[in-house]
């Protein structure tokens, strides 16, 4: 299933340069699949309990959102219109962001390599996992799941700063020349897309997916036990990421506009013959 992941993913951006291994199968049938055919391809057979899941955790996590939530994250979901009561239809869902904002969606089933999940956001094309977490995993799951990308991703695309600096990560990543370059690439990722915090009027508020849908990293995240320091690119080179585990030092942004500058440091330094690391 990973392998038609892989392929799916590279096929529905148009890429053909990246080195993948792929399933042998008739390359003609998997151009042009609607996101339904790859449904049935990735086998996403969905119970009643995993909508049940889908359900309790929307509902648990817009509570404390409200409070918590960047408002750039609750305007978003206002605008996408999320289906609060099952699992969206990720072919519909995906042709709504592409009128929002001109993204669409790929459905896999897992992580994919960094190249190649670069790749997809530099054409616009948000890869997202379709399983769902276990009933047990409720407060926290480490591998990402079809609520943490949906619920916790798509919506802060409508924000115009936010779709563009991830645009740019995805862009910068085609044309990088070592794997060095792209585990710091990784890493801003981390400490942006997944793991953001913003400074607001009314204080600091979370932005990143793994934070908007898991309850366990938002209460760290905000506790005295999280240090929230500052976003510097320099000292985030240094850092290592941990998968696994409630993040205890994160990044806060003064404004969403401090994304493009974000991206534009990382810009030159891929231009150029020196690289941050
Ligand atoms: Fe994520």
């Amino acid at each position: 299933m990973g392998n038609v992941t892989q392929y799916c993913c590279i096929y529905r951006c148009g890429m053909s340069g990246v080195k993948t291994p792929v399933p042998k199968r008739d390359d003609s049938r998997m151009t042009n699949l609607t996101t339904k055919e790859w449904a049935a391809a990735l086998d996403i057979q969905y119970h009643n309990s995993d909508h049940a899941t889908w359900k309790a955790l929307y509902e648990k996590r817009l509570q404390k959102l409200v409070f918590v939530g960047s408002e750039a994250y609750l305007s978003g979901l206002q605008v996408i219109r999320l289906d609060s009561e099952q699992i969206p239809n990720l072919d519909r869902l995906s042709e709504r962001l592409r009128q929002v904002c001109g993204w669409s969606i790929t459905p896999v089933s897992g992580f994919l390599p960094s190249k190649v999940f670069f790749e997809c956001l530099s054409c616009k094309a948000f890869p997202c996992t379709t399983v769902i977490r276990k009933p047990s995993e409720f407060a926290y799951t480490p591998a990402p799941d079809v609520f943490h990308d949906v619920f916790g991703h798509i919506p802060m695309y409508w924000h115009c700063q936010f779709r563009d600096f991830v645009h740019q990560l995805g862009q910068i990543a085609c044309n990088l020349r070592s794997e060095k370059e792209l585990e710091l690439l990784a890493k801003v990722y981390w400490y942006t897309v997944e793991f953001g915090l913003v400074n607001e009027p009314r204080g600091i508020r979370v932005y990143g997916s793994g934070l908007i849908s898991s309850e366990a990293e938002t209460e760290m995240a905000l506790s005295p036990d999280c240090s929230r320091r500052s976003f510097d690119l320099r000292e985030i080179a240094e850092r290592d990421i941990a998968h696994d585990k409630l993040q205890r030092v994160l990044y806060v942004i003064d404004s969403f506009e401090q994304l493009a500058s974000i991206s534009s440091e990382l810009k030159r330094h891929s231009n150029g013959s020196t690289w941050i690391m």
